[in-house]
């Protein structure tokens, strides 16, 4: 069963009195266990699609599926709970609550996650290990305004896969990285995808992550094209 559908799925805003379409007629499915990338021009709309496949936005018509939970069926609470479960965000801007420190952040999720049990002290050492696993086991009591842009990065991408989500999507998430620390973190995505079978969907302009993908999907202008 395909893990994400989208169907017809168009995106406007009002724009003085007109509507600025961002997104126009898009179809898409996502198998289960599958890695996408999608690649195009900045303001193509690669966020916008990322944000409506996710649940963290609304199309203004068309209908997206989620792990066969058509998302407009349902209210707000309860897209915030599939969210919680099932889903993890790397934000392009990572978003982290600036009054918590980074271990703090990445353990978010894992105090959200529905049904997760665990005491307090496994909590700690599995968001500290992710930490360790982005390299900064030596920044978790630092807080958001105290760490570079892609040190931020690398805490949000932590807590991404802190609750091990189903699917993860993640906008540019190497797009602040040096070489290096981008190459640890494309290692990282790609053991998600095939260690924990995560369904991975980015955004991306790095050829070293794209490549790894299954599929490329490619937006210009709203609309997708081959790849
Ligand atoms: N809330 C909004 N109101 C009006 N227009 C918006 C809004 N959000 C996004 N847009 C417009 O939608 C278009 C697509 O934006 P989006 O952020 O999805 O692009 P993108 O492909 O992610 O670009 P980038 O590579 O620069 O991140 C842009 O033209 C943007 O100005
Ligand atoms: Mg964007």
């Amino acid at each position: 069963m395909a893990m994400i559908v989208a169907d017809r799925v168009t995106k406007t805003y009002p724009s003085g009195g007109d509507l600025l379409t961002v997104l126009e007629d898009i179809d898409l499915e996502v198998e289960a266990r599958d890695f996408v990338a999608i690649v195009g021009p900045s303001g193509s709309g690669k966020t916008t699609l990322l944000g409506l496949l996710a649940g963290l936005d609304r199309p203004s018509s068309g209908t997206v599926t989620l792990d066969g939970v058509r998302l407009d069926s349902i209210d707000e609470d309860a897209r915030a709970r599939l969210r919680a479960e099932k889903v993890g965000f790397v934000f392009q801007t990572f978003q982290l609550l600036p009054t918590l420190t980074a271990v703090e952040n990445v353990r978010v999720p894992l105090e959200l996650a529905p049904g997760e049990t665990a005491p307090d002290a496994e909590l700690e050492a599995r968001a500290n290990d992710l930490l360790a696993r982005v390299g900064l086991a030596d920044r978790a009591d630092h807080y958001p305004v105290q760490l570079s842009g892609g040190e931020q990065q690398r805490v949000s991408l932590a807590r991404a896969f802190a609750h091990e989500p189903t699917v993860l999507f993640a906008d540019e998430p190497t797009g602040n990285l040096d070489r290096q620390t981008g190459a640890g973190v494309v290692e990282l995505l790609r053991e998600l995808n095939e260690e924990a079978r995560t369904t991975l969907v980015l955004v991306t302009h790095d050829p070293e992550l794209a490549a790894l993908a299954d599929r490329v999907i490619r937006l210009e202008s709203g609309r997708l094209v081959r790849a």
